[in-house]
């Protein structure tokens, strides 16, 4: 898979791609990521990539002509999905990330200031990403963030492939508690069921601690989901279901 970042400060991703997981997968050959300035695409002796909104108000706009310009060199088939990040796109999500990492070439492009001109959106956009309801000073850290959450789940990234599907959200669960040793801590002690080697208790307790876990923490979660007679029983008897 092929990622180029356009954007006005591309060096803030460099240290995060240079780590870790996103580091090991570009250094199996599962993922290129190539950033570029916009500013090398500017026309003018000042390098100027955003002006003065036409009708007045306050904030600069990102100038159509540099970013039409590097499409023309980074998307000259103009096959890639051309994804620009902004407050107003779709949420990001798990199911989001997954679809976007069976792609073979994503152009992420990065807004500042008060965006881009409409015509770029118009006409070279194909996907709009918000990563949620908040709003950064650009898009580099939502493209960061993209790039990781994609990174991470591509084939090989993960020492147990499997590990980043069976997380929260793949399973439409958040993730149950997890424990290491030792066994008591500060007078704390790990569930006597992680202990015990019975692996189909130890999944069913995962299981319900995940439930309650999401009924707790993000009930709008749960209603998406079909829940069994078992389980609502189970959210019922915690107290987390009239
Ligand atoms: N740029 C500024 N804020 C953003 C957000 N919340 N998501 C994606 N891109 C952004």
């Amino acid at each position: 898979m092929r990622i180029d970042v356009l954007a006005l400060f591309p060096e803030i991703l460099a240290p995060a791609l240079n780590t870790g997981i996103l580091k090991r997968v570009q250094d199996a050959d599962k993922l290129a990521v190539k950033l570029h300035n916009l500013r090398e695409w500017a026309t003018d002796k000042h390098k100027s990539v955003d002006d003065y909104p036409y009708g007045g108000g306050a904030g600069m706009i990102l100038k159509p002509e540099p970013i039409f310009a590097a499409l023309e060199t980074l998307n000259p088939e103009t096959n890639a999905n051309v994804v620009y990040l902004t407050p107003q796109g779709t949420p990001l999500t798990q199911a989001v990330v997954e679809s976007l990492s069976l792609e073979k070439h994503l152009i992420l492009l990065c807004g500042r200031y008060k965006g881009v001109d409409e015509r770029v959106r118009h006409r070279l956009v194909t996907t709009e990403i918000s990563i949620g309801d908040y709003v950064l000073s650009g898009g580099e850290i939502a493209a960061l963030v993209l790039i990781d959450a994609i990174g991470r789940v591509l084939p090989g990234a993960l020492g147990d492939y499997e590990s980043a599907h069976v997380d929260s959200f793949s399973q439409e669960l958040l993730d149950h508690p997890h424990y290491t040793r030792p066994a008591t801590f500060a007078d704390l002690t790990v569930p006597d069921v992680l202990l015990s080697g019975h692996h189909e208790n130890i999944e069913k307790w995962r299981y319900v601690e995940a439930l309650k876990r999401t009924a707790a923490c993000r009930p709008d979660l749960l209603q998406r989901l079909e829940l069994s007679e078992e389980d609502i029983k189970i959210l019922r008897a915690a107290g987390l279901m009239e």
